[in-house]
C-alpha cells in the first residue's frame, strides 16, 4: 500500500497567508509527517498553479509578462513553504515542460476516446484586441445592483454570480471597446452523462467516510443536476489545444490543475504510476472548501474517463479561517502574509502551526486573533510543553549530573502517569487516521499537562533531601514523557521536536519503534538544555495589530472611487525631470486634525512625518470629518515653502487626487508604509 498526498496548488500570482497554511498545507503536512513517521511509503506533492486569467490581468496592470510574473510567485512561495517547514517531496510548476506534456496528452486521451462533446456557442469578442474575452475581462453594469463595475463572472459590490452576457453596457478591459459576440467552439466534459453512469453512486459512496462539510457540498450539486462543463477557453496563456487548427485556445485551468498533480509526481520519481494506478494506493487530496468540487467530482470525472487511475480515496478538505472577525482580503490586504511572519517572528515557526492547527476550520469557519496567537504561546506552549521539558532537564542536570536517573518503586501518581504516556500515542494517531488534527494535538498537550501535573503533585524539588531515590523515579519518568513528547509532536511541531531530540540527546524514530519501550535507559547522558519556548510580549501582538488596522485605514474600497467620465482636468504643459525632481514628497500620517476657525474649508492637520511633527493647513474640510482622517497616511509635498493661512504657518502640502464630479481621495500608499518614505 501507498499513499500519494497532495495539497491544492496554489495560484503563482499573490504571496501565501495563514488562510492558505491553514485550510491545507499544515494538515497536509501534518498527515504526511504521520505517515512517514508510520514508515508508510507516502508521496507529498504540491506546486504552483501558473495559468489563469487573474495571473493575465496581474501581467498587464503591472506591465510584465504572465511568466515574469508566476516566476516571483513561485519562487516565493517555495522559499515560504520551505522556511515554514512544509515538506513537500516535491514543488513543482505547471508551466513546466512536463507538466504541458502530460496535460496535453492527457486532454488527447479523452478526446481520441470520444468523452468530450463538442459545441459553438456565441462569446464575446474584442474586434480592437483581436481576441475572445475571458469573463473577467468583460466589465460593465450589474443588473442586480447597478454597479458600473461588475465582472463578467461576478459583481463584487453585490456577490452575485454572472455570465457576461447579463451585464448591461459590456466593454472590453483591454481596449474599452463594447465587444461583439462571435462563435466559437468548445470542448465539454459530460458531467451529466457521468453523473447518471457512475459518478454519483460512487460519490454517495463516500458518506461515512468524507468529512460532513464535504460530502456535504457533493450531494448539493448532485441534488442540482451536474452540467457539462468547458474544458477549454480562448486564451493565449495556458496548455495550447492540442487539436490541429486551434490556436488562441488552451485547456482551462481546471482541467491542467489537478493534472499538475501528476506531472509533478512523474518529475519525481520513475515510479510515479505505482501511485497513481496501482490499486492499492490511496490517493488524499488537502483544499480549502472553494476547491471541492473540482476535486471530488471534475478530476474524478477526468481520472475515470482516462481509465487506468485510482479515484481519490478522501479529500479532507476545511472551511474558511477569518482574521480578526473579518474574511480573509488579499485585496484589501486583510491577512497575515507568511513571508511577512517569518519575518517579524523569526524561528516561531512552530508557534504559527501550533496556533493555527489548534483554531484549524476543520468543521467550521474559524478566527486567527493575535490575542489568540499570544495566548496560545505563553499559556500553552511556554507554560505547559516549555515550562514541563524545562523543569525536567533543570532538575536532572541538578540532582543527577545531566544522566536518566534509574525508575524505582512506582505509586499511584506514577500509575497514572504511565496510563497518560502509553495511551497518549494511539490516541493521537486514531485523530490523524480520521484527519482530526486539531484533536490530535490537544492530545499532545494532554500529555505535557500531565507531566506538569505530575510534577506539581510530587514536587521532586522538595523531596531530593529526605528521598533522593523517589526523585530518580520522578524524574526517570519525566525523561520518558518528554522523550515521548519529542517523537508524538514531530508532525505538528517539526522544529521543537528536533531542538527536544538535541536537547536529550536521542535520534528521530520511526513511531512503530518509538512507544511502548522505554525511549530513555537509565544512565544515558543528556544534551545541552535550552528554552522550547519564549513569551511573546503584548507590544509584539500590538505591532501586528497596528500593522492591520492601518491597512484598513489606507485601504479605500474600490468602489468609492469614481472614474466618472465627466469633465475631467486636461493635462497641464510638459514639465521637466528636473523641476520635478525637485519635489520632495513623502510618507506622512495624519496624527491629529481641528477646524480652523471661520474657514469653512480649512483643517489644521499635524502630519507625523518620520523626521519631524508639522503643520499642514489643508483645504478638504467639506469633505471629511476630522476623526475620521486620523491616522490615514498621506502623500506630503515636503518642501514646498511655509507660508502663513489664517495666522496658522502651513509647512507643505498633502496631495489629493479629484475626480470628475470633484470628490477628493487621499493619495496614499497601496499599504502601509513607514512614514517618511520618499515617493518618486
Ligand atoms: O484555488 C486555488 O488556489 C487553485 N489554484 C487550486 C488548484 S488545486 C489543483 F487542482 F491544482
Ligand atoms: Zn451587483
Amino acid at each position: 500500500m501507498r499513499y500519494l498526498v497532495t495539497a491544492a496548488l496554489p495560484y503563482a500570482n499573490g504571496p501565501l497567508h495563514i488562510g492558505h497554511i491553514a485550510g491545507c498545507y499544515l494538515p497536509s503536512d501534518i498527515f504526511v509527517r504521520y505517515q512517514r513517521l508510520m514508515g508508510r511509503d507516502v508521496k507529498y506533492i504540491c506546486g504552483s498553479d501558473e495559468h489563469g486569467v487573474p495571473i493575465t490581468l496581474r501581467a498587464r496592470k503591472e506591465g510584465i509578462t504572465p511568466q515574469q510574473v508566476v516566476d516571483t510567485y513561485h519562487a516565493m512561495m517555495r522559499d515560504s513553504f520551505k522556511e515554514f517547514g512544509i515538506s513537500f517531496d516535491i514543488y513543482h510548476r505547471t508551466s513546466d515542460k512536463i507538466h504541458h506534456e502530460t496535460a496535453s496528452d492527457f486532454f488527447t486521451t479523452l478526446y481520441n476516446k470520444g468523452v468530450f462533446k463538442e459545441e459553438e456557442s456565441e462569446q464575446y469578442f474584442d474586434e480592437e484586441a483581436n481576441l475572445f474575452l475571458a469573463d473577467r475581462y468583460i466589465t460593465g453594469t450589474c443588473p442586480n445592483c447597478s454597479n458600473p463595475n461588475a465582472y463578467g463572472d461576478q459583481c463584487e459590490k453585490c456577490g452575485k454570480t454572472l455570465s457576461p452576457r447579463e451585464l448591461i453596457n459590456p466593454h472590453s478591459q483591454l481596449s474599452g471597446k463594447a465587444p461583439v459576440l462571435r462563435k466559437t467552439k468548445h470542448w465539454y466534459l459530460p458531467l451529466d452523462t457521468m453523473q447518471q453512469e457512475w459518478l454519483q453512486e460512487w460519490l454517495l459512496s463516500k458518506e461515512d467516510t468524507w468529512k460532513k462539510n464535504v460530502f456535504g457540498q457533493c450531494k448539493s450539486w448532485l441534488d442540482q443536476g451536474l452540467q457539462p462543463r468547458a474544458v477549454t477557453r480562448d486564451l493565449d496563456w495556458g496548455v495550447p489545444v492540442p487539436l490541429p487548427g486551434n490556436e488562441g485556445k488552451v485547456l482551462y485551468v481546471w482541467f491542467d490543475a489537478p493534472i499538475g498533480y501528476i506531472s509533478a509526481t512523474k518529475a519525481l520519481t520513475a515510479q510515479w504510476e505505482d501511485y497513481w494506478k496501482k490499486e492499492d494506493s490511496k490517493l488524499i487530496h488537502f483544499i480549502g472548501k472553494d476547491n471541492i468540487v473540482f476535486h471530488c467530482i471534475i478530476f474524478p470525472a477526468m481520472l475515470k474517463a482516462h481509465g487506468n487511475y485510482v479515484l481519490p480515496e478522501n479529500v479532507p478538505a476545511n472551511e474558511f479561517l477569518n482574521l480578526e472577525g473579518d474574511k480573509i482580503s488579499t485585496s484589501r490586504n486583510w491577512a497575515v502574509w507568511l513571508h511577512e511572519y517569518l519575518l517579524d517572528f523569526p524561528n516561531k515557526q512552530d508557534v504559527l502551526r501550533y496556533a493555527l492547527c489548534a483554531t484549524a476550520p476543520e468543521t467550521k469557519d474559524n478566527d486567527f486573533t493575535w490575542k489568540d496567537f499570544q495566548d496560545r504561546n505563553n499559556n500553552e506552549l511556554v507554560a505547559v510543553f516549555g515550562n514541563f521539558v524545562n523543569r525536567t532537564l533543570v532538575l536532572t542536570a541538578k540532582y543527577f549530573e545531566n544522566n536518566v536517573p534509574a525508575r524505582g518503586k512506582l505509586d499511584d501518581a506514577e500509575k497514572t502517569c504511565l496510563d497518560a504516556l502509553t495511551s497518549a500515542p494511539k490516541l493521537v494517531q486514531e485523530s490523524i487516521e480520521r484527519y482530526r488534527f486539531r484533536e490530535a494535538l490537544s492530545h499532545v498537550m494532554d500529555l505535557a499537562r500531565a507531566g506538569n501535573k505530575y510534577l506539581a503533585d510530587t514536587e521532586p524539588w522538595k523531596l531530593y533531601k529526605t528521598d533522593p531515590e523517589k526523585v530518580a523515579t520522578i524524574l526517570n519518568l519525566a525523561l520518558e514523557i518528554t522523550a515521548t513528547l519529542s517523537y508524538l509532536c514531530e508532525p505538528f511541531l517539526p522544529f521543537t521536536s528536533q531542538k527536544l531530540q538535541a536537547m536529550l540527546n536521542i535520534q528521530p524514530k520511526s513511531w512503530t519503534d518509538a512507544f511502548g519501550n522505554e525511549a530513555l535507559v537509565a544512565g544515558h547522558a543528556l544534551g545541552e538544555a535550552s528554552l522550547l519556548f519564549d513569551k511573546i510580549e503584548d507590544e509584539e501582538i500590538s505591532k501586528q495589530i497596528q500593522k492591520l488596522e492601518a491597512t484598513k485605514i489606507n485601504n479605500t474600497p474600490v468602489e468609492e472611487i469614481s472614474t466618472g467620465e465627466k469633465s475631467l482636468t486636461p493635462f497641464k504643459d510638459v514639465t521637466t525631470y528636473d523641476d520635478f525632481s525637485k519635489m520632495d514628497l513623502r510618507v506622512a500620517t495624519i496624527v491629529a486634525a481641528e477646524k480652523v476657525e471661520k474657514a469653512d474649508k480649512l483643517l489644521k492637520l499635524t502630519l507625523d512625518t518620520g523626521i519631524d511633527t508639522r503643520t499642514v493647513v489643508s483645504g478638504i474640510a467639506l469633505h471629511f470629518n476630522v476623526d475620521e482622517i486620523i491616522g490615514k497616511q498621506v502623500t506630503l509635498l515636503a518642501n514646498l515653502a511655509p507660508r502663513k493661512i489664517r495666522g496658522i504657518e502651513s509647512n507643505g502640502m498633502i496631495l489629493m487626487a479629484e475626480d470628475g464630479d470633484g470628490k477628493l481621495v487621499f493619495v496614499q500608499p497601496a499599504r502601509a508604509t513607514k512614514n517618511g518614505s520618499t515617493i518618486a
